[in-house]
């Protein structure tokens, strides 16, 4: 088996996430590390790879098969069309871009190269995705009318070190609700329109705090959605699933899909379904469905490798994220311009 070549563009917080990744498989060779910051190349010297602190200077000597773009977001189309243009395919973190121009120009290039860009959006790997899909659209389910969804918790104080990250550009919006837009596309299908109310003021950042949304699916769904990073609580995706070792694990749910026969709680696949009919009379039980979570960025990386050797096709697309960044920046204008977004 010969690995795939790649390089990681911005080794900050997910650039070492995906470096963790790297090294537990042997289809990635990890061949450089572009980052301007003085740690990075640190890092390149203990992973015996090329350190380079820009990336034109890296394709000038070595042009890698794959790209891992982990910039921030506001600098995720330089990279990712240099790369393009330099003949790699890309792999880049969400949001795809910080705007929806950027982004179709992102596809634009893509096409006219002829190479992949994948986004980011982890949590498309995990096998219960895919199960919570296949309930909600199941007889158990019924047909799906509402689901209720949150993301609230408390980011630590030393997170908005990087000035990046008290911009709008980087607030909750298009750090976390991305992420939530994604899942929800993923399992109920496509969102039609977006309203949303935002607040701010906790913290003295120029970006939102806390925001209610609600939105309304092509198939007649409804969903509401409460959004904060300025309040502790266990009732997000991070603290339920326990993914990322820095967040510690609560088990909580923070979803509940709802049917016209029975409900879902998520992300712990338990189906609620009524003991006879199936109304308020009636005893509601459950039943678990229990699914081990597996490592969605090795799940990625592999995945990554073999779309580059042309052994699957992306799970998605630049086009596909495209949809969900629109999604999410519809919360903005919703809240600016005090009415229903249609997408
Ligand atoms: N998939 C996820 O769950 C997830 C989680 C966290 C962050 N992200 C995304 O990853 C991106 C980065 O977030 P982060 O928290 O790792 O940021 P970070 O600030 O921790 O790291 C960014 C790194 O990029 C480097 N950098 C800046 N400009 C560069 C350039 N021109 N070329 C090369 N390197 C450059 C910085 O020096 C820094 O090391 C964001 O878009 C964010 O939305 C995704």
């Amino acid at each position: 088996m010969t690995a795939v070549k790649l390089a990681i563009v911005g080794m900050g917080m997910i650039g070492k996430r995906h470096l963790q990744a790297m090294r537990t498989t042997k289809e990635a060779e990890l061949i450089a590390i572009v980052d301007p910051a003085e740690q990075s190349k640190a890092i390149a010297l203990n992973e015996g790879v090329r350190w380079f602190a820009k990336i034109e200077e890296m394709l000038a000597e070595v042009v890698p098969e794959g790209v891992i773009v982990c910039t921030p977001t506001e600098i995720h189309l330089a990279p990712t069309l240099s790369a393009l243009e330099a003949g790699c395919h890309v792999l880049v973190e969400k949001p795809i871009a910080a705007n929806l121009e950027e982004a179709r120009e992102i596809q634009l290039v893509a096409e006219k190269v002829s190479r992949n860009v994948m986004v980011g959006h982890h949590r498309r790997y995990y096998g219960l995705m895919e199960l919570a899909r296949e309930i909600v659209s199941s007889k158990k389910l019924g047909r799906l009318l509402a689901v209720h969804g949150q993301w609230t918790s408390r980011k630590a104080d030393d997170y908005y070190i990087p000035k990046w990250r008290q911009q709008r550009s980087s607030g909750p919006v298009l750090i976390n609700l991305i992420h939530e837009m994604d899942i929800l596309r993923f399992i109920c299908g496509e969102i039609e329109s977006v309203t949303a109310q935002l607040q701010s003021g906790f913290q003295e950042h120029p970006k939102e705090e806390t925001v209610a949304i609600v939105s309304c699916f092509k198939n007649g769904m409804q969903r509401t959605f409460l959004l904060s990073d300025a309040t502790p609580s266990p009732w997000n995706w991070e603290h339920a699933t326990g993914e990322n070792v820095n967040f510690p694990r609560t088990g909580q749910n923070s979803y509940r899909f709802l049917g016209s026969e029975g409900c879902l709680d998520f992300p712990n696949l338990r189906i609620w379904a009524s003991e006879g009919t199936p109304d308020w009379n009636h005893l509601m039980d459950f039943e678990d469905r229990n699914v081990p979570l597996e490592d969605a960025y090795i799940s990625q990386l592999l995945h990554f490798c073999r779309v580059i050797k042309q052994e699957e096709t992306p799970r998605i697309t630049a086009k596909d994220a495209t949809k969900t960044l629109a999604a999410t920046l519809a919360v903005f204008v919703s809240a600016e311009q005090q009415r229903t977004i249609t997408l």
